[in-house]
């Protein structure tokens, strides 16, 4: 059964780890992801942006889907389905799909309206059961070829937007969606440990986990980060596995074109990607 992940956040705050949302596009996605948190023993997110859901073909196509693989795997460690960066009407559709937590990202909008909007869902996931993710200070990342920088939120509005009984903060460090540029400053440890003074136990959310160094990522676990968003970097390797299949000729020997064959090396490589992920961000054995 999916759970809110707020229980499994806090744990992991209080312990000191995070656990991986790794977002979803198809069944072998989240085949992978499941398997291998189950294997790993440990806790996990299941991300699916707007556009992953309409791709799979609506929200309550990816419930159904992720129910039955649970109960047809034996998936016993703990899984919440989580809407990623949606808007104040995604969330309402989530919820009504069956969902266990969303994140409602206005982060563009005015302050005041983002707190409104918030406020308002905070009260519709706490009738449900859901936990709720905010968001304040925009991630930013590559769109039509513009790579926007991450902005850094300011530590009062994020206060601001905590007090309200969200669940867990989205909070811009510098860091961004996809890969990173050359010249890329690193994230602001400074701001971060400015957010963690004033939202206290509240745990916070990194987004843009790809090609984060390591040596990042502990630090800003050691500064509250109990929750690391991870796509582009399963997207890479399925497609490098793959590009690897088809350049070996292998889809032209024997059966190799039959898409089980086909997408096994893609699926393989996505369960070593979140297998390396779980270890660095510390959540294996913590289900
Ligand atoms: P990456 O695609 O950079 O890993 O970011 C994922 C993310 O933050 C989803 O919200």
């Amino acid at each position: 059964m999916l759970v809110s992940a707020k229980e499994m956040l806090q744990k992991a705050k209080a312990g000191h780890y995070a656990v991986g949302q790794f977002n979803i596009n198809n069944l072998e996605w989240t085949k992978a992801i499941l398997q291998t948190a189950q294997e790993l023993n440990s806790p996990v997110i299941l991300g699916v942006s707007e556009g992953a859901g309409k791709y799979m073909t609506g929200f309550k196509t990816v419930v159904g889907m992720v129910n039955g693989m649970m109960e047809e795997l034996n998936i016993t460690v703990p899984v919440a389905l989580h809407l990623d960066h949606g808007t104040f009407e995604g969330c309402l559709k989530c919820v009504e799909a069956g969902f266990s937590s969303i994140m409602f990202d206005g982060s563009h909008y005015p302050i005041e309206e983002n707190i409104e909007k918030t406020k308002e869902l905070v009260k519709i996931c706490a009738e449900h059961g859901m936990s709720l993710e905010a968001e304040v200070g925009s991630i930013g990342g590559e769109e039509d070829g513009v790579v926007g920088a991450g902005e850094c939120a300011d530590p009062n509005e994020c206060k601001m937007i905590a007090d309200l009984g969200i669940d867990f903060l989205a909070a811009g460090i510098g860091n961004i969606h996809g890969k990173y540029p050359e010249n890329w400053k690193g994230l602001s440890f400074e701001t971060l440990d400015a957010i963690q003074k004033l939202t206290g136990d509240l745990p916070l959310v990194l987004h843009g986990g790809t090609g984060i160094p390591a040596d990042m990522i502990k630090k800003a676990i050691d500064l509250g980060v109990s929750k690391i968003n991870v796509n582009t970097e399963c997207q890479l390797s399925f497609a490098d596995a793959t590009r690897k299949y088809i350049e070996a000729g292998k889809d032209l020997q024997g059966k190799g074109y039959d898409p089980r064959k086909l997408l096994a090396p893609g699926t393989e490589a996505i369960k070593a990607t979140v297998k390396e992920k779980m270890e660095l961000f510390g959540s294996v054995g913590k289900a």
